[in-house]
């Protein structure tokens, strides 16, 4: 795969993409990126021209996609609308691009007998009981609860249908929660660090019991990296790094990393619908395909991750003002 294209490649998890490909492949990257409020150029400034161009363009534009597909040996899709309390204001663009751009890219990819990497979340599959001994499986019947996961279910479910009666080359990847540089600043953990930089307390949604399964955005690159080298064309591979954890320990994890006493949060509106708990078991990922995660230190990973942002707070200074009012005027 020498030319391969990266959708949303300006965003938090596809610019980790795009750095990993450049440092392990030689493979020529073209990045499509609407550039929304979530992209940034800022992410992809320190990789060589020669090896990635960015194009700025809509999915959902088949007169910008088609070229594009045509001119690339893989398509690795992870252009989204991501955030689910975005999802619960105004599901609209979540329709327009998860569902209308993935038809978009999949008529192209069927056109032009490229292969297709689809990006998905472990949403997909609703949430599971606090006690639950079970995790999501391949094999996890699918129950999304909100704008956000219904449309991604529903993107995951027309790359199926385009496999099945299209002979389309693709294979699927359903991760769990990322943290790490660039994320942007309206995600639970970015949030809780840059309000404590600014003296703010930490805001937990209702009782804060609710876990998700933390991952380090450079494992899902590898992982994603691995899926588009050795993955079985139709298949699907969950990407997890058994990081369970409620929301509360990660307040209090961030809190005492920051130098703060760990009761120094507050409870805060819960955000409707919300999820309990989501939770990968990897295990076919993992035999079949021999990944392993490299961040295996949720401590050590946080401790990086917040000096990041104590170290690049030109890049997320501007937009903090509008992220935190957005937030107080729905009590959260
Ligand atoms: P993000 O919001 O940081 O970035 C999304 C990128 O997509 C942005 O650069 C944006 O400009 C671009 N984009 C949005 N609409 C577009 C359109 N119509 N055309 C072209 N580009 C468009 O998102 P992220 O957190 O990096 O997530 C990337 C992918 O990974 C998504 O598909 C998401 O569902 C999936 N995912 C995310 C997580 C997570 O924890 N963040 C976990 C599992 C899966
Ligand atoms: P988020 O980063 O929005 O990811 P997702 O909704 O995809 O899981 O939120 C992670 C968890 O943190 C989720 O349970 C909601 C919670 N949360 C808070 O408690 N406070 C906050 O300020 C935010 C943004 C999220």
């Amino acid at each position: 795969m020498d030319r391969i294209l990266v959708t949303g490649g300006a965003g938090f998890i596809g610019s980790n993409f795009v750095h990993h490909l450049v440092a392990r492949t030689d493979a020529r990257i073209t990045v499509l990126d609407k550039m929304t409020y979530a992209a940034s150029r800022e992410a992809l400034a320190a990789l060589p021209a020669e090896r990635v161009s960015l194009v700025v363009g809509d999915i959902a534009d088949a007169a910008v996609v088609d070229p594009l597909v045509a001119a690339a040996d893989a398509v690795v899709h992870f252009a989204a609308e991501s955030h689910n309390d975005n999802s619960l204001q105004d599901p609209s663009p979540f329709v327009q691009t998860n569902l209308v751009g993935t038809f978009t890219l999949l008529e192209a990819v069927r056109r032009h007998d490229v292969r297709y990497h689809h990006i998905s979340t472990d949403e997909v599959y609703g949430d599971l009981e606090l006690d639950d001994p079970a995790r999501f499986t391949e094999a996890t019947a699918y129950n999304p609860s909100s704008p956000y996961s219904s449309t991604k279910a529903g993107s995951d479910l027309l790359v199926r249908a385009w496999v099945r009666s299209f002979g389309v080359r693709a294979t699927i990847s359903n991760c769990s929660n990322n943290y790490g540089p660039w994320q942007h600043i309206e995600k639970f953990i970015p949030r809780q660090i840059t309000n404590l930089i600014d003296g703010v307390r930490p805001r937990l949604y209702g009782a804060g019991l609710n876990v998700r399964d933390w991952i380090h955005a450079e494992d899902h690159s590898s992982a994603v990296l691995r899926i588009l080298e050795r993955g079985a064309i139709g298949e699907t591979y969950l990407i997890g790094a058994d990081g369970e954890r409620n929301n509360l320990e990660t307040v209090r994890l961030i809190l005492r990393l920051m130098g703060h006493d760990e009761n120094d949060f507050d409870h805060v509106n819960d955000r409707a619908g919300h999820d309990l708990r989501y939770a990968i078991d990897s295990t076919k990922l993992r035999t079949e395909l021999g990944w392993a995660p490299s961040f295996q230190d949720f401590e050590a990973g946080m401790a990086a991750t917040i000096d990041w942002y104590r170290a690049n707070e030109a890049w997320w200074r501007p937009k903090k003002d509008a992220v935190e009012a957005a937030y107080l005027a729905k009590g959260q």
